[in-house]
């Protein structure tokens, strides 16, 4: 199995969700190391089952060696920060799109199988009192340069499938939180700052509405999809949180950490307001069910967990700290 992105947030926890349920693979994991990318997040795994190499999606040669080598593609590597692709969105265009292209042109020539991962957010946002959810044949509305991205890098795979006739697959996740999320992104941003004494920060007045996923949750639903899925087809993966917003969150992190308060900062340029996942397909057909589920049990237990591996495990992200909060400090964030 190739794992595009696997020492980034989602990649390597599937990477250790593949060793520990799923023995009979190997792994090659290729990752270009970005400042979301990093090594440490595979250590400890035996050198046998799992092998990295440290490359670019865009690298055509590459990308055509390895994808010849391997029986099973399974794409994680994007540049997946909102708030990164609002200051510079040309790394999110040529990983997202070009890096997307490559391995679709290497997985047509040596007819390997492929799973794509993308994201709710290419559907765009929905209103907080909008009865919907998103399914796999919602139109697409992206509203960022990231989501717009992994959009057209979608429409892409969409377009090999039918074209080309390449065995793949795609899922679109909900947002994600877990072990080894870079510190960015909002729920480690919010209990690395608790963690350091520094005050958690609520963007705007908190009422959006993400449909919050444990990660392995994710990663199961992925697995599920490369054993059962139907190739060609999309599956939707959501875990029925769409009626907890930024603000509850926050609020609930600061409880269970014994924190008071937290500040309001600048909002988002063209912020998301609601995301909501119909997970049904996945759920009937391929029998899935998430772990953690709702906000008074399973994200509770699921933030509970997280919140102790960022206790736990300092050395992972005490020395990107400083760097983070200067680059949203530049923001008024
Ligand atoms: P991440 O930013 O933590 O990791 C991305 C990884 O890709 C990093 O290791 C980085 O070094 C690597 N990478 C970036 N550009 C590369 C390139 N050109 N060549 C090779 N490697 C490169 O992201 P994540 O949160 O783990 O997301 C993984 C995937 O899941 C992305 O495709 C994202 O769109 C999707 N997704 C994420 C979420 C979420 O909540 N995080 C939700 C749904 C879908
Ligand atoms: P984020 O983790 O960046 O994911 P996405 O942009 O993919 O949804 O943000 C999740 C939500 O949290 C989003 O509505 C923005 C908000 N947010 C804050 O309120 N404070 C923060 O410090 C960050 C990083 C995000």
């Amino acid at each position: 199995m190739l794992v595009t992105g696997g020492a980034g947030f989602i990649g390597a926890n599937f990477v250790r969700h593949t060793l520990a349920h799923h023995p009979g693979y190997s792994v090659t994991v290729v990752d270009k190391l970005t400042y979301a990318g990093n090594r440490a997040n595979l250590a400890g795994l035996p050198e046998d089952k799992v092998s990295f190499v440290e490359g670019d999606i865009c690298d055509a040669p590459l990308m055509d060696q390895l994808v010849r080598d391997s029986d099973l593609v399974v794409h994680f590597a994007a540049e997946s920060h909102n708030d990164n692709s609002l200051d510079d969105p040309w790394p999110f265009v040529n990983t997202n799109i070009v890096g997307t292209y490559t391995i679709l042109e290497a997985v047509r020539r040596h007819d390997v199988r492929l799973h794509h991962v993308s994201t709710d957010e290419v559907f765009g946002d929905l209103a907080l009192d909008d009865p919907h959810r998103f399914t796999e044949t919602t139109a697409y509305a992206p509203s960022s340069p990231y989501s717009a991205t992994k959009a057209g890098s979608d429409h892409l795979v969409r377009a090999w499938i039918r074209s080309f006739g390449i065995k793949a697959t795609v899922s679109n996740c909900s947002n994600n939180y877990g072990p080894y999320q870079h510190i960015e992104k909002f729920i480690p941003r919010q209990i690395t700052n608790i963690l350091s004494g520094l005050t958690p920060k609520l963007y705007g007045t908190g009422e959006q509405v993400r449909d919050w996923i444990h990660v392995d949750d994710h990663n199961t639903a992925v697995h599920l999809i490369l054993d059962k899925g139907r190739l060609g087809e999309t599956y939707i993966i959501g875990a029925d949180n769409d009626h907890v917003n930024n603000k509850q969150v926050i609020e609930l992190i600061c409880e269970l950490m014994g924190q008071d308060g937290y500040e309001h900062v600048a909002d988002r340029p063209g912020h998301d307001l609601r995301y909501a996942m119909d997970s049904t397909k996945l759920r009937e057909e391929l029998g899935w069910a998430p772990q953690y589920t709702d906000n008074d049990t399973g994200m509770r237990e699921g933030l509970s967990q997280t919140i102790e591996w960022y206790r736990d495990n300092e050395d992972w992200w005490r020395t990107a700290k400083d760097g983070v909060e200067k680059q949203y400090a530049k923001r008024g964030q």
